[in-house]
């Protein structure tokens, strides 16, 4: 987690900006942006890749020292728990980021964020100020050896915040052991405020302090000038393997879409080697004892492996996944970026797996996919907007 002087001074003129345009937070931040107190911006928010650990972040306003008190009732949060040390330092910046490990599997936790404000920070003596406690939160530990998994897919929501809370409200009552965000959830990253307003905030709301979400990045998360402090705001939001309960989850971060050498990239971004360097890795992947012998193999991937046109980015990626995925008798993939929703079915000279491809981001394309795997079988139902299904995928346990 980086939270230096640079990315302070960015989040202090969004506050500026933000109480100018509100009386009611000018007053309540001493009407001078430079002199508010300490706030929590944002969160707390868990995302996961499982394995008993559990990653809770949450922004402030200004830097401070912060940590997250837990345990396994509200009355009784006995444990204490810092963000990650590097070089021996404890973090001590305002995009924070704790990590719970080795956590009991199926077991609630209770758990509650606090920022202690660095308000002086002299070489020999540093002044803590005022202290902030998010509200009292929970969490139930998923038990990753357990006999189903379910989640949904959201994709493609192109910086319309609403959308969010209007698709995940559709399937409120579907049990799920995480919502996974499969790219393009923004047009181009412009500043933490945009983070913030346009995925953060509506997730908080609705799900994210009580569960996990999974995000992996889309082409258009890799544009605009903020692009380079993305990641930052999450726990990992690039390519990644997990296994909860059937399923073996692969996540492959597709990068671009048109070529490095393109101008509008002006000669600073290099996805053909990260996707070669995908390549590798998933290679490794497929041996794994965890993902051969587990019941059944998810890819989730933002430009899916095929069936999304001839642009640079799409081509290199059947070039270098398909033959990986039907080598590795991948059962099921999800995608989104070609903004129409579509099941494509297994084809024997091409993809031998079923592509699940999302819709968005315009009112009546947009897509929330559900996924029900069992030891036996994995059921997938992509509903519109409307909530009527628009397309459905059964794969059964050969
Ligand atoms: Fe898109």
């Amino acid at each position: 987690m980086k939270a230096n002087r640079r990315s302070f001074l960015k989040g202090g003129l969004a506050i500026g900006g933000l109480a100018l345009l509100n009386p009611q937070k000018a007053l309540a931040a001493g009407n001078d942006p430079l002199e508010e107190s300490l706030r929590i911006l944002a969160g707390p928010y868990l995302q996961t890749n499982f394995g008993n650990s559990i990653s809770i972040l949450w922004i402030t306003n200004k830097n401070a020292a912060s940590w997250v008190e837990y345990g396994n009732s509200a009355e009784n949060l006995d444990q204490k728990a810092f963000g990650k040390s590097e070089l021996g330092l404890k973090p001590a910046g305002r995009i924070n980021c704790v990590t719970l490990e080795r956590l009991k599997p199926g077991a609630t936790y209770h758990y509650k964020i606090v920022s202690k404000e660095i308000k002086d920070f002299q070489p020999y003596k540093l002044t803590y100020g005022e202290t902030v406690t998010g509200a009292a939160a929970s969490f139930v530990n998923t038990d990753s050896t357990k006999d189903n998994v379910a989640f949904v897919m959201l994709n493609d929501i192109h910086d319309r915040p609403q959308s969010i809370p209007h698709l995940l409200n559709l399937v409120k009552d579907h049990q799920k052991d995480f919502v996974f965000f499969n790219g393009d959830i923004f047009d181009y990253q412009t500043n933490e405020q945009q983070i913030i307003d346009h995925m953060l905030q509506p997730c908080i709301d609705l799900f994210a302090k009580s569960l996990p979400f999974v995000y992996v990045r889309g082409n258009h998360e890799t544009r605009g000038k903020f692009a380079r402090d993305f990641a930052d705001y999450f726990h990992h939001v690039g390519y990644t393997a997990f296994t909860v309960g059937p399923v073996r989850f692969v996540i492959l971060d597709t990068g671009e879409d048109k070529e490095d050498t393109h101008p509008v990239y002006a000669g600073i971004v290099d996805f053909d080697a990260y996707r070669l360097e995908q390549a590798r890795w998933l290679e490794e992947e497929i041996s794994r004892k965890a993902f051969k012998n587990a019941p059944f193999r998810i890819v989730l991937m933002h430009i899916p492996p095929r069936y999304s046109g001839d642009a640079h980015g799409a081509v290199h990626c059947t070039e270098v996944f398909e033959p990986l995925l039907n080598k590795g008798k991948v059962d099921l993939v999800l995608s989104g970026h070609t903004h129409r929703y579509k099941v494509h079915a297994p084809d024997k000279k091409a993809n031998h797996y079923p592509i699940i491809i999302g819709g968005g981001p315009r009112e009546g394309t947009r897509t929330i996919t559900r996924v029900n795997a069992t030891k036996k079988e994995i059921r997938v139902s992509m509903l519109d907007d409307s909530g009527k299904e628009v397309g459905s995928y059964l794969v059964s346990r050969k």
